[in-house]
């Protein structure tokens, strides 16, 4: 909120609009040019870091025991590509997390080392900043907690700090990047993860023809269609309760836990959050996640169930899945086809401007 808040002072909105002009003439404006080019130097100057948020999104968070520095980002965006720390080599975070695939995988669940099949679909990272808590049943607290996750997970990257700082340590540009991001050379997974986390907090995508005509008075930027579309998300559909749009920004969620019924209709129920607090209120509740870039991001639910955005209006509109921890937001909504059609027209004005970000040369 404060981002675009804080544009009401003009000292800071002139500020934002004199970085969003500069980079506009250098292209995908969300990540600084120096983050999206192969092996860059170590940059020297540009824009401040955090860059001001585009539009449609707050300021984006960073935590005060992890400043955001070039050199952090550099060395993360190295690690987000780094197969070598995986058990086999064969898994890095953007074997699951694919650039060219909105940051998610294109299939049901993420593939690990030795093929591994996971149990969850894969969530993209995209404005992954924006959320108080990661993962989907919100286990990690931090950027920073989430990145020991899959490294250390024996079904994704199989990795451990011991292989961090052997396979890392014996190659001399490693050291030379830790170096330039934390003072000196020493390795660790700490320092991996704060390094990827900051990474990550480039990964910001606002700027939609959505936030053009919602928060940049851009009337053309949708079509009709949409401007019903967005109607019917905040009233018949009720969509807004959990995936929140406000005077200011549209995060899409609301960073909460709710039970829609995802997993209540196996033999064994999912726990879900329950699984993390132990309360039994809290059965069947995932995140809700943004939907910001969701059209580039299927198949959705936390366990991929369905492959696109029709079968997820239709599991809204029949009333979720009904059990006895259903969230009472979930009800049938009774949709006309036309309604339906509307809903997916403003669902499909939600890419932004995500990054481009290109696979690095692998470090020696
Ligand atoms: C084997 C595939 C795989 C690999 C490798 C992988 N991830 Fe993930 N990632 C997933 C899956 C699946 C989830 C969701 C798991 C869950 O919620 O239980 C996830 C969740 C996340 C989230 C949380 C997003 C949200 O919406 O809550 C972030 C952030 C993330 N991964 C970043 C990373 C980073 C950084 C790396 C590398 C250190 C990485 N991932 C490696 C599959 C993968
Ligand atoms: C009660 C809160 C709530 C309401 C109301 C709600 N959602 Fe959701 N939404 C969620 C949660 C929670 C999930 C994740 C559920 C899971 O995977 O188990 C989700 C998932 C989704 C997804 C999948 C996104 C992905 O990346 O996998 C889409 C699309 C979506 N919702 C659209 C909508 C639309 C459209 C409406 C209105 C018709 C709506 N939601 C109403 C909470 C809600």
């Amino acid at each position: 909120m404060l981002g675009n808040r804080s544009c009401r002072q003009a000292a800071l909105c002139i500020r934002a609009a004199v970085f969003l002009l500069l980079l506009s003439g250098m292209g995908a404006w969300s990540v600084p040019p120096w983050a999206a080019q192969a092996n860059p130097p170590a940059p020297s100057g540009g824009g401040e870091l955090p860059p001001p948020p585009p539009l449609g999104l707050d300021d984006i968070p960073v935590p005060p025991d992890n400043p955001m520095t070039r050199e952090k980002v550099e060395l993360g965006r190295l690690l987000f590509f780094e197969k070598r720390i995986s058990a086999d080599g064969t898994a890095a975070c953007a074997t699951c997390h694919m650039p060219a695939r909105g940051f998610s995988n294109a299939r049901q669940y993420g593939v690990g080392v030795e093929g591994k099949l996971g149990i969850r679909n894969v969530p993209t990272v995209l404005n992954a900043a924006y959320y108080s808590s990661q993962f989907w049943d919100g286990r990690a607290k931090s950027l920073e907690e989430q990145a020991k996750g899959p490294i250390l997970n024996p079904a994704e990257m199989a990795s451990s700090e011991e292989r961090i700082v052997k396979v890392l340590g014996a190659i001399p540009a490693y050291g030379e990047a830790f170096r330039r991001a934390f003072g000196d050379p020493a390795i660790s997974l700490d320092r991996a993860a704060k390094a990827i986390a900051t990474f990550e907090r480039t990964l910001v995508s606002g700027g939609s023809p959505f936030d053009r005509w919602k928060f940049g008075g851009e009337e053309a930027a949708i079509s009709a269609d949409a401007k019903r579309g967005f109607d019917l998300f905040k009233s018949k559909a009720q969509c807004v309760k959990c995936h929140l749009v406000d005077e200011f920004s549209a995060p899409l969620t609301d960073n909460k836990f709710h039970n829609i019924g995802i997993g209540m209709d196996k033999q064994k129920p999912e726990l879900g959050r329950a699984e993390i607090t132990k309360d039994r209120k809290d059965r069947g509740k995932f995140k809700t996640p943004s939907l910001r870039e969701v059209t580039r991001t299927a198949p959705y639910m936390h366990d991929g169930r369905f492959n696109t955005l029709e079968e997820v209006l239709d599991f809204y509109d029949k009333g979720g899945h009904p059990n006895p921890s259903l969230d009472p937001d979930i009800f049938p909504l009774k949709l006309t086809q036309k309604e339906k059609k509307d809903l997916l027209a403003f669902l499909r004005t939600l890419e932004g401007n995500a990054p481009r970000v290109a696979e690095p040369e692998a470090p020696r």
